[in-house]
């Protein structure tokens, strides 16, 4: 399955169905021959290059023209969240209209992320990105919401130390405005980060793990399209007669026949 489809699993499930792709030059005619503008899956997709790896926060001023004046969500591309409450979770999300919602994990090993410093009373008092010594052991994952301010405060920054626009500066930004939100995901809750070889590894294991198990498929968007409504039984019969061989779509045509039930009965 491709890896993109993890980070557009989570948009869906928050009933998000306009998306930007950001990514290298090269790699846009990739995910247009993958997604296209997204139609078949009720998405309207389009894509913008990022010329050059100069942060988080650049990739908001690239999208200035599709966020308008909007509220926005923002997802990295190595972020892989899996929890079977996520879709209640980022339900009340997609509507988001005010101030910054982030979120947080525990992990073992907070020094490779933002890393969130608390107050005695449990508020927020200051986001650290990658600090050599942790204020805690939770991590800013890579999904954000944003308010219509966001593009400017990502003007506004100044290049950190490793010479990026650190998307943990746009949310310091909101908690000096008193409009930094945080929901801490239950202990025990699938937040993966594949950004590198080796977290690439663990999280093609885990998913692999728990699909075989359980039988499902993580990150199905066909799936997740039909459940949201975003596409009808018709057109999801058609996706799963498009990957019949694979098991992949072995899998969608016992989701299609289970609907079909749910359909008839
Ligand atoms: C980025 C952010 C960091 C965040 C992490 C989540 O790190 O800068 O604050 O915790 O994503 O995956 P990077 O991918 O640049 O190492």
């Amino acid at each position: 399955k491709p890896m993109i489809y993890y980070p557009l699993a989570t948009l869906m499930q928050a009933n998000i169905r306009e998306i930007l792709i950001i990514c290298q030059p090269k790699d846009i005619p990739r995910f247009q021959d993958l997604l296209s503008d997204g139609s078949h899956l009720g998405l309207d997709i389009s894509y913008a290059a990022q010329p050059c790896a100069n942060g988080i926060a650049n990739a908001l001023i690239i999208a200035e023209s599709f966020i308008k004046s909007e509220p926005v969500a923002l997802i990295l591309g190595d972020n892989i969240f899996y929890g079977h409450n996520l879709s209640q979770i980022l339900k009340p999300f997609g509507d988001h209209q005010e101030g910054s919602h982030i979120f947080g994990c525990k992990v073992n090993d907070p020094k490779r992320y933002g890393v969130l410093s608390f107050h005695s009373d449990g508020s927020v008092d200051a986001i650290l990105e990658k600090p050599s010594a942790p204020p805690s052991s939770y991590a800013v994952t890579g999904l954000y919401f944003y308010d219509h301010q966001v593009v400017d405060i990502a003007r506004s920054l100044k290049p950190s130390a490793r010479g990026e626009y650190e998307i943990t500066d746009v949310n310091n930004v909101y908690l000096s405005q008193n409009q930094l939100n945080l929901t801490l995901f239950k202990e025990g809750f699938g937040w993966l980060d594949s950004g590198t070889l080796e977290a690439m590894h663990q999280a093609t294991t885990l998913v692999q793990t728990i699909q075989e198990r359980e039988g499902i498929q993580i990150a199905c968007v066909e799936d997740i399209a039909y459940r949201q409504g975003f596409i009808g039984i018709d057109q999801l019969e058609k996706l799963a007669a498009q990957q019949e061989t694979s098991p992949y779509g072995k899998h969608l045509k016992r989701l299609l026949i289970a609907s079909r039930e749910i359909v008839l009965t």
